[in-house]
């Protein structure tokens, strides 16, 4: 039997897609192999957020040739975001025309074609399409684990952050219908799924926008749900036990949806909300369409209808013209909001983007001095949160073995923290109660508790 292996960069929005690459594969017959070196297709679904995606892109292609030359009939597909691009379509043609399909973010729902004409003809082909169409239901795929899923909502984003690559890549905002979404969580739940993280660029848009022909808009079509009142729906269903969604643009968050938050069945007491920067002006210059007091203002609602809530963030430092005075204004605003983690990134030029277009870019030592102590502030807060947890018994779902310690069980709690603890391999896939014993910065460790 012919095997097949998926590499994945970047969000967990590329992670999706990747099952459904896997799902075709495995429908053409292709069934799963470790190791990618010696798998008789590889397909690599490509990242573009930051430049390092881009480099280790290049250098793991760059490690299959050898493979590719010694074995005839081997196929090396790549994909994702990377591929909207004109430059990387260039530099493939120059540097890696041995590669057998190049496709994009809008064709995948075409993979199995393309990949069937190339292999049979023994042809090199690039399909990649500028422009999206309506999100294809129905596809196959071969999900990652069975107790946790992700279902995306929507596709594409409309809100051009001045930094950001990622409208050019994923091309409009597109939101799948509600029957077709609330079908799939169904599906999951009577399938066993215990968890499930809702996807969408900015879900807080959900049904907002009809930038292409077909696809759902919550004005205009029955049943007239936005993302709060998908997210009740979703509630609803038996069986699941967590779900969770990313990412939340503030600049859209409803009350309706903080109100999701008071006494939610399933919705986890937690959420992600980029900040990106504490300074007002370096956020106007993002165009992120919020002020920081805004954002706090946010931020003081949630904690009002929840007061445990989880709250998570994305930080980029070294924006264009990002001074001392505007970097202390983030760093205060972690003070303030005092998040329970943070996704820290120093700004990477991203050609196409508004903000590349800058003569006044940060030098990169002082990019790296401020990404530090950032990460500082965010360890010591982080710590100190920690704290907290100790002799707290938590429900956490059991999702494997520890990646530190493989004699250990793994899984997360409620809010999204790692807790680790000895237990019986049985045990995976189940909600278990873990009394917190020794709590840790990025980990807490503790016991089975009766
Ligand atoms: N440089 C650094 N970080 C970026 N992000 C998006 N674009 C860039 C960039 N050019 C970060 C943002 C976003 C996360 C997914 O990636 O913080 O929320
Ligand atoms: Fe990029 Fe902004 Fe869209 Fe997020 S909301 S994908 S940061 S443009």
């Amino acid at each position: 039997m012919k095997t097949y292996h998926v590499i994945t960069f970047g969000c967990q929005m590329n992670e999706r897609d990747s099952e459904t690459i896997a799902g075709m594969l495995e429908e053409l017959g292709y069934s799963y192999a470790e190791d990618p070196g010696s798998a008789d297709a590889v397909v690599l679904n490509t990242c573009s957020v930051r430049e390092n995606a881009d480099n280790r892109f290049f250098g793991v292609l760059g490690r299959l040739k050898n493979s590719h030359e010694s074995r005839p009939g081997m196929m090396v597909c790549v994909c994702g975001c990377m591929m909207q691009q004109q430059r990387i379509i260039d530099s493939i043609k120059a540097k890696y025309s041995w590669v057998d399909l190049v496709f994009g973010t809008h064709n995948l729902a075409d993979f199995p074609r393309l990949f069937k004409n190339a292999y049979e003809e023994k042809k090199h082909i690039i399909d990649v399409l500028s422009e999206a169409g309506p999100i294809a239901e129905g596809l196959p795929s071969k999900r990652a684990y069975d107790f946790k899923a992700y279902v995306s909502i929507m596709q594409g984003c409309n809100n051009f952050c001045s930094y950001c690559i990622v409208p050019y890549t994923r091309g409009r905002e597109r939101s799948r219908r509600p029957e077709a979404i609330i079908e799939e969580v169904r599906e999951l739940a009577a399938s066993g799924c215990k968890e499930i993280m809702v996807l969408g660029q900015n879900v807080n848009s959900y049904g907002r926008a009809r930038s292409v022909e077909g696809t759902y808009n919550a004005k205009t079509d029955e049943p007239h749900l936005d993302f709060a009142g998908l997210m009740r729906e979703l509630d609803k269903i038996d069986g699941i036990e967590r779900i969770r969604f990313m990412t939340s643009h503030p600049k859209d968050i409803s009350d309706e949806l903080i109100e999701c938050f008071r006494d939610p069945r399933h919705i986890c007491r937690q959420i992600h909300l980029p900040v990106q920067s504490g300074s007002s002006r370096v956020l106007k210059e993002m165009n992120r369409v919020y002020t920081r007091e805004q954002y706090l203002e946010i931020v003081k609602k949630l904690r009002a209808v929840c007061p445990d809530i989880a709250i998570s963030t994305d930080i980029i430092v070294g924006f264009p013209g990002e001074t001392e005075e505007d970097f202390r204004e983030t760093l205060s605003l972690v003070e303030e909001v005092r998040y329970d983690s943070a996704f820290t990134f120093i700004y990477s030029v991203r050609q196409g983007t508004p903000a590349a277009e800058r003569k006044d870019q940060v030098p990169e030592d002082v990019k790296h001095e401020r990404f530090n102590r950032l990460l500082d502030a965010m360890h010591r807060i982080q710590e100190e949160k920690a704290e907290k947890y100790r002799d707290a018994v938590l429900p956490v779902l059991v999702e494997g073995f520890s990646k530190t310690d493989d004699t250990m069980l793994t899984g997360h709690t409620e809010s999204g923290r790692v807790v680790d603890f000895p237990g019986n391999p049985s045990l995976i896939g189940k909600m278990v109660n873990v009394r917190i014993t020794r709590p840790q910065t990025f980990s807490l460790y503790g016991a089975l508790a009766e």
